[in-house]
C-alpha cells in the first residue's frame, strides 16, 4: 500500500464524510469515530477515489491560478501532495513544460544583436528545495522565513534536471540568460554557489532583491525588474517560473511556462 493510501486511510477516518465537503484549508479534524457498517470496505475505497478526485481538482486549480491566494495546501490533501512530489508526477509535469519551452526556443528566430532574453526564476524553477519541503509537510505548514533561510544558507539545494536542459538549449541557441529570484541580496554568494554546484552557469544577470525591493509584492518586484529589462533594450522572448508572480504583471514575456508546483503560493 503507498503511503498515500495509509495517509488517506488515516484522514478519511479523520474525517469520514469529506466527500460532501467543500476543500479548504481550514476544516480542522473531526473526533475520530471508527465504526464498521456493512460495506464499510466498499465506501472506504469510494471515499479513497473522491478524495483523489477532489485533490485533483484543487491541484488543477492552484496551477491555473483560479483560487484565491492560499497559504497552505488543504489539509486533507496532505497525502495526495506528498505523493504528487516524491512520485513520478512532478517529474513528469516538469519535463513536459521544459519540452514545450525548448520547441518554442527552437521555433524563435533570434536577431544579432544579443538582446533576445529568457529569464528563469530560481527556487522550484531550477533548483528544488523539495528537500526542505519534505521536511515541513509540503506545504502544510505555513510558510517560515526564518527556516526557510536557513535551509537557503546550506547552499545545497538540487538542480530540477529538465530546466536545467532547457536553461543549456537556450544558452546555447544563443539567448541572455537573466535569474530573477525572490531571493534576498544578501544570500547572492550562496545562491551562485548553490546554483554552480547544481550545475548552471554562465547566466547573464543575477537579479536578487534589493533592500528596496524587500516591501515589494513579487509580482510587482518582478514586473520592475523586467520593465528595466525592457527599458535596456532586450526583448523577453521566454520566461519560465513556477509560480504566476514570476510571469504576470508588466513587461511579460512572449511565452510564459508555468512549472507545477502545488506546494506553495507567492502573491
Ligand atoms: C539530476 O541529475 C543529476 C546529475 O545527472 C543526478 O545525479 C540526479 O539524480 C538527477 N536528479 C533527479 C531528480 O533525477
Ligand atoms: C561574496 O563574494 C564576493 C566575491 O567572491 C566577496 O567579495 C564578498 O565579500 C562576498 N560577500 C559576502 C557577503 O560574503
Ligand atoms: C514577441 O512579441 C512581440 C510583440 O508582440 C512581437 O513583435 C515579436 O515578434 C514576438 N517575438 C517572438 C520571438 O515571438
Amino acid at each position: 500500500m503507498s503511503f498515500f493510501f495509509k495517509n488517506c486511510i488515516f484522514l478519511m477516518l479523520v474525517s469520514y464524510s469529506l466527500a460532501h465537503e467543500d476543500l479548504n484549508s481550514h476544516i480542522f479534524p473531526r473526533p475520530l469515530i471508527i465504526d464498521y457498517p456493512e460495506g464499510n470496505e466498499f465506501r472506504l475505497r469510494e471515499s479513497l477515489e473522491e478524495l483523489r478526485l477532489q485533490c485533483t481538482s484543487w491541484r488543477f486549480a492552484a496551477e491555473t491560478n483560479n483560487l484565491s491566494p492560499w497559504k497552505t495546501i488543504p489539509q486533507e490533501c496532505a497525502g495526495y501532495v506528498e505523493e504528487y512530489m516524491t512520485g513520478r508526477a512532478y517529474g513528469i509535469d516538469l519535463e513536459r513544460v521544459s519540452k514545450e519551452a525548448g520547441n518554442f526556443a527552437k521555433r524563435v528566430e533570434l536577431k544579432d544583436d544579443g538582446k533576445d532574453v529568457w529569464v528563469f526564476d530560481v527556487d522550484e524553477t531550477l533548483l528544488s528545495n523539495l528537500p526542505y519541503y519534505s521536511q515541513h509537510g509540503y506545504g502544510l505548514e505555513i510558510f517560515d522565513h526564518a527556516k526557510f533561510d536557513q535551509w537557503v544558507e546550506e547552499g545545497v539545494a538540487p538542480a530540477i534536471n529538465s530546466s536545467l536542459e532547457l536553461y543549456q538549449d537556450v544558452l546555447n541557441l544563443g539567448f541572455k540568460v537573466f535569474l530573477l529570484t525572490g531571493r534576498s541580496e544578501r544570500h547572492r554568494n550562496i545562491t551562485v554557489d548553490n546554483l554552480v554546484k547544481a550545475g548552471c552557469q554562465h547566466w547573464d544577470k543575477l537579479i536578487l532583491r534589493s533592500s528596496e525591493d524587500h516591501q515589494k509584492q513579487a509580482v510587482i518586484y518582478k514586473s520592475d525588474k523586467r520593465d528595466e529589462m525592457v527599458k535596456e533594450g532586450y526583448r523577453i522572448v521566454g520566461n519560465s517560473g513556477d509560480q504566476w508572480s514570476d510571469l504576470l504583471g508588466s513587461s511579460i514575456a512572449n511565452r510564459s511556462f508555468k512549472l507545477p508546483n502545488p506546494m506553495y503560493y507567492i502573491p
